[in-house]
């Protein structure tokens, strides 16, 4: 069985903390956790089926000058690689009280980045138990991936988790 690769940034916060828990749900044993900041040019072309976790930092996320996203390294080589007949899901942070318009933003940036390059994106969410005004993480009605509210949804992250992981999990043949 090939593995997954769950590439996710930054590290050292609620970003890492939910793609450790995501990993232990799925199962460890088909998981290589790889920080973003650190993955190697075409590592990811090693791999059928990936998992991609973000946070949202401001709507300079994706002008590649925050420096604190660990994601600007990575975008650039992102935008060159092919996607076909890769699986992809996603999830993303965000704080729904004070970025109430533009919450999880980067997932859904980083969601239409993947369907340019021709993902095929598993794992979609339904907006009903989400409160919140605006979001460009909504693609055709749904959330692209999982949002994560760590600063104000705590409580519902294990159970999140839980209900995405039993929903991917046959998608990536597990
Ligand atoms: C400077 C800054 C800007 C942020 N901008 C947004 C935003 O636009 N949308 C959003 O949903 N959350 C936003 N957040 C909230 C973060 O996405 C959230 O706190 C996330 O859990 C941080 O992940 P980390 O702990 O891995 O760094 C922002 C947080 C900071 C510090």
């Amino acid at each position: 069985m090939k593995k997954i690769a769950l590439i996710y940034g930054p590290v050292k916060g609620s970003t890492e903390r939910v793609a450790i828990k995501i990993a232990n749900e799925i199962g460890n044993e088909n998981i290589d956790l790889l920080p973003v900041k650190d993955v190697a040019e075409n590592k990811i072309m090693e791999y059928d089926k990936i998992i991609f976790g973000i946070a949202t930092i401001g709507k300079d996320t994706w002008d590649l000058h925050h420096p604190n996203t660990d994601w600007d390294d990575f975008l650039p080589k992102l935008r060159t690689m092919n996607l076909q007949g890769k699986t992809v899901a996603m999830f993303g942070l965000g704080d729904n009280i004070k970025y109430a318009s533009l919450f999880v933003d980067a997932l859904g940036v980083l969601g239409k980045e993947v369907l340019e390059i021709g993902g095929k994106i598993i794992g979609q969410v339904s907006t009903d138990n989400y409160d919140f005004q605006e979001s460009q993480a909504i693609i055709d009605g749904k959330f692209i991936g999982l949002p994560i509210n760590e600063d104000h949804e705590s409580h519902l992250t294990d159970e999140r988790i839980k209900n995405w992981v039993a929903q991917i999990k046959p998608e990536f043949g597990l």
